[in-house]
């Protein structure tokens, strides 16, 4: 018995990559595992993920494509991050392909000795205001100094969107001002650069944005980008998270439990403790405002959420100390979802698994 676990499915991964890539086809899928795989653990995810028909991975930084890579994993590989003169040295080192959007850069990029043979993607922004060029002309001049260089490859025409999930419409704008831009490029210098666009929730509900590639993060590890239920889109969670009753105690009207005393029972019940807070990723807002699976039963979390240790209501039939808890997962027919999570957070998913701290160990089961 573990005091707390995160149990990676890797045959979820799989199956959902099988999935994304049968519906992106003939689109190629790229698994976004940045972020040590948004929790779930980035090398695992990766190969679960080649197995599942993904034929690219994207990182946000240098140190995790060097994690990969030294993990023994393969194939094409994209930073999609900004880089800095060191960080470049060591996507460069593990083979990575890099974005730019400046011929600066791309001028700088093809002087490196280090760069021989270097895939580069070309950002234009179309709307989501953070990394790339809004200026089409700019990213055009950076295309054809990809292009111009012995040593680089242009690789890809890339944007990415602000809205896949929430505002289509706006999603398809950005669409509309990136695919003129890639088609001319493209037109410029034949070769057959890469085009993507399309997130997990684009690939999903955009069909038309599928382009060459597409780059999904959330929907690999089984969760949903519209914050509902992934069942929905044929999609598994892969992630649980596990703890125990470490105490259980009867509690009579007028105690309490946790700091502050923010749960006084009102009848008598039996209070569980379950030995995971906040520090795990259990976040301190959810006091109050949330249920784990204790032998298949939903139970309110009550009091408090400490650092190390919650509390749970078990109600007056409460099962022994020891038994197991299920704070991410399905047992029973019940099922708390990372979704679920979100939502009583005001969040979204992604925050959800990636917030579950190095200090829960990760077991990855179905290789
Ligand atoms: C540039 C880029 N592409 C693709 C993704 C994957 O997005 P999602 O996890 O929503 O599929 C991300 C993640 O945030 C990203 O930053």
């Amino acid at each position: 018995m573990l005091r707390a676990l995160a149990r990676v499915d890797l045959s979820a991964i799989e199956r959902n990559c099988a999935e994304l890539a049968r519906v992106a086809a003939p689109a190629a899928l790229c698994a976004v595992v940045k972020a040590d795989g948004y929790g779930h653990g980035a090398a695992q995810a990766a190969r679960a993920a080649q197995a599942g028909g993904a034929t690219w991975l994207a990182v946000a930084t240098a140190d995790e494509a060097a994690e990969l890579r030294a993990a023994g994993i393969g194939g094409p590989l994209l930073v999609m991050g900004a880089l800095t003169e060191a960080e470049l040295s060591l996507a460069l080192r593990a083979r990575a392909d890099v974005v730019a959007w400046r011929e600066a850069s791309v001028a700088a990029l093809a002087a490196r000795p280090d760069a021989e043979g270097a895939g580069v993607h070309v950002k234009l922004d179309t709307g989501m205001g953070r990394l790339g060029t809004r200026d089409a002309d700019e990213a055009t001049r950076a295309a054809d100094a990809v292009a111009a260089a012995p040593g680089l490859r242009l690789a890809g025409l890339m944007t990415h969107f602000a809205t896949a999930d929430d505002d289509p419409a706006f999603a398809r704008e950005q669409l509309a001002r990136f695919l003129p831009w890639a088609d001319a490029v493209r037109a410029r210098h034949g070769g057959d650069p890469l085009l993507h666009a399309a997130n997990s929730a684009a690939t999903l509900g955009i069909p038309e944005s599928r382009l060459g590639m597409v780059r999904c993060g959330i929907a690999i590890y089984g969760m949903d980008p519209f914050g509902a239920d992934p069942a929905a889109h044929g999609l598994a969670p892969a992630l649980e998270l596990r703890s125990y009753l470490a105490e259980v105690k009867p509690i009579a009207p007028g105690e309490s439990a946790g700091y502050g005393r923010r749960f006084v029972a009102d009848a008598p019940t039996w209070i569980g403790t379950v030995p995971v807070g906040y520090a795990d990723g259990v976040r301190r807002a959810l006091s109050g405002d949330c249920d784990v699976l204790v032998a298949g039963r939903r139970v309110p979390v009550v009091g408090t959420i400490s650092m190390d240790n919650l509390t749970v209501d078990l109600g007056p039939d409460p099962p022994d100390r020891g038994a197991e808890v299920v704070l991410i997962g399905a047992r029973g027919g019940e099922r708390v979802l990372a979704e679920e999570w979100a939502r009583r957070l005001g969040t979204i998913g992604y925050e959800i698994t990636c917030g579950i701290s190095g200090r829960v160990p990760r077991e990855h089961a179905g290789a």
